[in-house]
């Protein structure tokens, strides 16, 4: 239902709208839990900027790209805040991806320098270690649910690269349940009222609980690390180590939230995209056996290293596609701090949802459905396909982790498939499931087979 016409300072007009369907008490939050994904994307047909509720909370969608883009490159105006960032903060407390506009400058730059490429040059011997020690688990003929297994390989490969000091294997899986659980626990708690989540039912007191081990097993990780003073290759060193340019560091309880952020942050997301690549290399038989040719050309049998990313081209263009295609992040919020200045029908402190949207322009990307790694080739990509491209946000809060994503997937597909043939087996179920930070296909499994490079 279009009501209102109003335009920014690009001259162009924006209709606001109201959803329809809000069910009295609830709101929308009923068909936001159900079918997040088909929700979201059937609020264009109302508007470019369309008012939702989630129980009683009024929000504002942007569906429109430029009104999006608006919002995401306006950070002062349009703050972390809303019901994803304000349950986040459970988790990060005030880190990089939850802070305030207010700490957000500061915080960046003390970030930066654990996401430098010498940085990440470290960290990849570190990754590589950790997905090689992941498949070694494998054997001939497995098959294993996709979306949990890059989950487990991108959460012990993020621990590693932020700890690399070896741990007993009963703390590493305790973690990795903690996290699991409190991580499954972030999306339901989105949508509570704050009176249900102080209940102390017993899904309220695991994650809580949960939550609460995380939070003290990464204090003992810091202590151990500030106690012994060395520099340990990794990322926590690096953020322990980090000054801006007036001598400022971050603090105890700063580097802690910094810690779950990027466990956070860099988990889910890496193991989406991993799982989707499979997917799209299972419906496209000849760019696969392209990547395997390539894979094996530049490795020729041993294991990726750093500097191999460079001529892993194609590799490259395949994350690159897929995440057009799926971007892995599909919600996120903020606040308004003043009032909105587009479409201008909202008070300020009001909440704004979005889901960073498939770029599937017809205009930039022509046979926009299809999957085609080589559109991103520099002869073939335009300025403008490249910035409608928002799988890693935009302006100042753009991923801090764009790359260390990039090296990561890389090092896991040269990884796996120099050793192992990976077939999806019958009963694919893509309908989206989501979860805290990205969707998973609801059934999607592998089977893997030993190979030896130069085969197919
Ligand atoms: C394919 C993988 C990834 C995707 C698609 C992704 C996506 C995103 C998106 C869309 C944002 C912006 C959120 C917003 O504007 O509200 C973001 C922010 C962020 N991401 Fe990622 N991310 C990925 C991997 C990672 C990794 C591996 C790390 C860390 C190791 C990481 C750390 C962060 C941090 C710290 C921020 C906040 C940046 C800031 O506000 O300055 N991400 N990410």
């Amino acid at each position: 239902m279009a009501q209102q016409t109003h335009q920014t300072e690009q001259q162009l007009t924006f209709v606001a709208g109201t959803a329809p369907g809000a069910v009295p008490l609830v709101g929308h939050a009923w068909q936001m839990m159900r079918r997040p994904l088909q929700f979201m994307s059937s609020l264009s047909r109302h508007g470019d900027l369309v008012k939702i509720r989630l129980g009683p909370t009024e929000a504002h969608v942007p569906t429109h790209p430029a009104l999006l883009r608006h919002v995401l490159t306006s950070d002062d105006e349009y703050d972390k805040g809303g019901i994803f960032y304000d349950r986040a903060r459970d988790i990060a407390g005030n880190g990089l991806v939850t802070c305030p506009y207010a700490d957000h400058r500061r915080q960046r730059r003390l970030m930066q320098s654990a996401f430098t490429r010498p940085q990440l040059k470290r960290y990849a011997s570190a990754m590589h270690a950790e997905i090689e020690s992941s498949t070694e688990r494998w054997s001939d003929g497995l098959v294993v649910d996709a979306f949990p297994e890059m989950y487990g390989m991108a959460l012990r490969t993020v621990g590693r690269t932020l700890y690399s000091t070896p741990v007993s294997k009963d703390l590493a899986d305790s973690v990795e349940r903690a996290f699991d659980a409190v991580l499954k626990g972030l999306f339901r708690q989105m949508f509570l009222p704050a009176a249900v989540r102080k209940i102390p039912g017993p899904g309220n007191r695991r994650y809580r609980a949960n939550l609460d081990y995380l939070h003290r097993t990464t204090q003992t990780l810091i202590d151990d690390y500030r106690r012994d003073g060395a520099d340990h290759d990794d990322l926590l060193s690096a953020l322990l180590d980090s000054r801006d340019e007036d001598g400022g560091r971050l603090g105890d309880r700063e580097i802690h939230d910094q810690v779950i952020t990027v466990m956070a942050a860099g988990t889910e997301t890496v193991a989406a995209t991993l799982t989707w690549i499979f997917y799209l290399l299972s419906k496209y038989p000849r760019i696969e056996r392209e990547l395997y040719a390539e894979i094996d050309e530049v490795l020729a049998g041993r294991a990726p290293e750093f500097d191999d990313i460079a001529r892993l081209r194609l590799t490259d263009r395949i994350i690159t596609e897929t995440l057009r295609l799926y971007p892995p992040a599909w919600l996120f919020t903020r606040l308004t701090s003043t009032e909105l200045d587009v479409a201008g029908v909202s008070p300020a402190q009001s909440t704004v949802v979005f889901s960073p949207p498939p770029s599937r322009s017809t205009r930039l990307f022509p046979k926009e459905r299809q999957f085609d790694p080589d559109r991103w080739l520099p002869d073939r990509v335009t300025p403008q396909a490249r910035q409608s491209f928002m799988a890693f946000g935009t302006g100042a809060r753009k991923c801090i982790g764009d790359l260390y994503a990039r090296t990561e997937a890389t090092l896991a597909l040269a990884t796996i498939l120099s050793k192992w043939r990976v077939t999806c087996e019958p009963g694919v179920d893509v309908r989206p499931v989501p979860l805290a930070t990205v969707y998973q296909p609801r059934r999607l499994r592998l089977r893997l087979t030993s190979r030896t490079p130069g085969a197919r």
